[in-house]
């Protein structure tokens, strides 16, 4: 089994040595923007060469699909206000701009005003502005502005700059690890013993596990990536076998779209060399938007060929005190009050408090990471 980028090839739009002119109109990113410039240059939103045009966005929002057919989940939208959009001309090409910096340049062939109430209907099941994926695209401006980018400035990584591969090096690194089959893990969290089970329940059955974790925009009450980070590598060192799993990070905004997210995540982590891909229990889910399965059922609407991506389903899964073992339903026989099952609202209240969740619910050494990062976060003492 092969991994090959969705589209056929991998979208190299990296232009580092572009030389750069200050006379031209500006665009302004927002986080979101930034990032998905990036995404797109280094291939990992392949086949994707810029920000969507109508024909493709329309055809993505109404049927997931862009408007050759190929499956795709999330509409990729820069958005302005209406002043900015009357001051761009097509087949003008702007620079994007984020705090004072260009980081890419864009050929604009296109400008477009969506129906943002049918794109969060569509997209997120909701118009709820509690929902922070449609809260988000409402802030957003009003036109759509389209058109192919180049990326000619990377973003400063800061906090764990080791940890930001580019599809091309993911995959250059499976090879050398002598990986046939992968399987991705996307997490917005820390890495808990049920999501430590599914992990490790999937690679019993492939050669490599790539856990890579999203460290983009997240909503305010996720724990922040830099503690993330400590947690997944103390978990690796103590648990995981070293040439079984690859930790890098995915730089993407969360857009907590449930479903529709899952698909997406899925295909981005075919580009980075994939082949196989972990969604559990409300992938991708916030509140009470989505059923805890709508995540796996979606995959229905795709063929296994056309999506390339194997996805591997799991069921919420728990400690049992009685079994003595992590389980599920479809292997636990055990009434619901032996099974150890913590919310996330309330784990991240525990950590606050300083208070360790169980061991049964997360590894020990994960808790002191977390507990220790949340008092630097919010200078508890
Ligand atoms: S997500 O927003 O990135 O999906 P999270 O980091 O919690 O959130 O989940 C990462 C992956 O683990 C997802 O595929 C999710 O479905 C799965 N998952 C999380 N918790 C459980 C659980 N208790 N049982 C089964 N799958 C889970």
């Amino acid at each position: 089994m092969e991994s090959v980028p969705h589209g056929g090839r991998l979208i190299n739009r990296v232009e580092l040595d572009y030389s750069i002119d200050l006379l031209l109109n500006e665009i302004e990113l927002d986080n979101l923007e930034l990032s998905d410039i990036e995404l797109i240059a280094n291939g990992a939103y392949s086949p994707l060469e810029g920000f969507m045009g109508k024909k493709d966005y329309d055809s993505v929002v109404e049927r997931m699909r862009l408007s050759n057919g190929l499956p795709w989940s999330l509409p990729i939208t820069l958005a302005v206000n209406q002043k900015k959009a009357e001051e761009l001309s097509i087949g003008e090409k702007v620079n994007l701009v984020h705090n004072g910096l260009i980081y890419g340049v864009m050929q604009i062939t296109e400008k477009f005003s969506p129906s943002k109430k049918f794109e969060a209907k569509m997209v997120y099941r909701t118009t709820d502005l509690a929902h922070p994926g449609v809260k988000k695209l409402f802030e957003r401006p009003d036109i759509y502005i389209s058109g192919p980018i180049s990326l000619i400035k990377k973003s400063e990584k800061e906090k764990f700059p080791a940890y930001y591969l580019d599809p091309i090096q993911t995959r250059a690194r499976f090879k050398e690890l002598g990986w046939k089959t992968v399987v991705g893990f996307q997490t917005r969290n820390p890495v808990h013993r049920a999501h430590e089970y599914i992990q490790k329940s999937a690679l019993e059955t492939v050669d490599g596990l790539f856990l890579n974790p999203l460290v983009g925009e997240t909503k305010a009450d996720d724990i922040p990536s830099e503690i993330r980070m400590k947690s997944y590598q103390v978990l690796l060192e103590n648990y995981y076998p070293k040439n079984r799993v690859f930790l890098s990070v995915f730089p993407a905004a969360m857009r907590y779209a449930g479903p529709r997210e899952a698909i997406f995540h899925a295909i981005v982590r075919k580009n980075f060399g994939c082949t196989h891909f972990i969604v559990g229990r409300d992938h991708a889910g916030v509140g009470n938007y989505y059923g805890t399965y709508d995540s796996q059922k979606i995959f229905s609407h795709f063929s296994e060929e056309e999506l390339g991506i194997k996805p591997l389903f799991f069921e919420h899964s728990f400690y049992c005190k009685k079994c003595e073992n992590m389980a599920s339903e479809k292997t636990c026989p055990h009434e619901s009050d032996h099974h150890v099952i913590l919310s996330g609202t309330k784990v991240r209240g525990m950590l606050k408090n300083g208070e360790k969740p169980p061991k049964e619910f997360s590894r020990p050494e994960v808790v002191d990471i977390l507990i220790q990062g949340m008092k630097e976060v919010y200078s508890i003492n």
